[in-house]
């Protein structure tokens, strides 16, 4: 199958549409965890429907000082994945055609849940997110969109706001992809030396080291994943923790010790200069 590459709308636009439509959305340097939300796509839109990647480094959603100059931009690998992985399509936008004009003055507003983890590091991310989400949605006009598990508070937030605001789009959860130390796969990995790499591993590490706790419920969860970063911390390069929760995967509000049901367990930490993510989901079973 041959990929198209449409650079703006009118190029998109007039490409044939055919069956169901699933959207990948990325900003580019794209990975095998990319890949597998294409392969998923593909699988869901069907042989006879649509995958369509977009590729956009969305300005918006980079809080000053963050890496939006350095964030990697290698398109003709991106749509060689694309394709390899089974797109139809590759909708790379400049920023003038997704946001003419300059910043837009009306946004989305991601509202509390945006302001807890993830929001509260990043003032105004969500925002971003979900403004240029709503936009790609209503250019490429999906039947599916699917988004990764590793930004579990980005993909509650995308399914809260086709929701609340009635988008007609089924939004899909693909889970997270693990290299085979268990690191998760991110873009921002290829900043990581190897020294660097080593301590980030204990990400991965706390939350499987929390996720065996789980039947002696959500305090020891906490306490054991704490106590492996506390030990990073000393490690060289230190893992620099950001935060470590249990949350509702509602609300992102922190659970309760007796909680039953799900939760995710997130953690977000620098080291060296890359800020890395993580998260794992847990059920809690009913408390006595
Ligand atoms: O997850 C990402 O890569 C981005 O946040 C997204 C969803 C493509 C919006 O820019």
């Amino acid at each position: 199958m041959i990929t198209q590459l449409a650079r703006d709308a009118e190029e998109l636009h007039a490409l044939p549409r055919q069956g169901r439509r699933a959207v990948v959305m990325t900003m580019g340097a794209l990975h095998e965890g990319h890949a597998t939300l294409v392969r998923e796509a593909r699988r869901l839109a069907g042989p006879d429907g649509q995958v369509v990647v977009t590729v956009f480094v969305n300005p918006l959603q980079f809080g000053p000082g963050e890496d939006l100059d350095r964030y990697p931009r290698t398109l003709d690998a991106d749509v060689l994945l694309a394709e390899q992985a089974g797109a139809d399509v590759v909708f790379a936008p400049a920023a003038d055609e997704v946001y003419p004009g300059g910043e837009p003055q009306v946004r989305v507003t991601a509202g509390p849940m945006g302001e807890r983890l993830e929001g509260a590091s990043r003032p105004g991310h969500f925002d971003g997110v979900l403004t240029v989400v709503a936009k790609l949605l209503h250019l490429t006009g999906p039947d599916l969109a699917l988004f990764g598990q590793k930004d579990a508070q980005q993909l509650a937030l995308i399914r809260r706001m086709a929701r609340d605001l009635n988008f007609p789009v089924e939004i899909v959860g693909v889970p997270t992809v693990r290299e085979g130390d268990n690191l998760a796969l991110s873009s921002r990995n290829r900043y990581l030396s190897d020294a660097d790499r080593a301590s980030a591993l204990e990400l991965s590490r706390a939350l499987l080291t929390g996720a065996a706790a789980l039947e002696a419920g959500p305090a020891a969860v906490r306490r054991s994943a704490r106590v492996v970063l506390d030990a990073a911390a000393a490690m060289e390069p230190p893992v620099v923790l950001d935060y470590l929760a249990l949350v509702d995967p509602a609300d992102f509000t922190e659970v309760a010790d007796d909680h039953s049901g799900e939760a995710v367990l997130a953690v977000a930490a620098r080291v060296g200069t890359t800020r890395l993510i993580d998260n794992v989901h847990l059920t809690f079973g009913e408390r006595r």
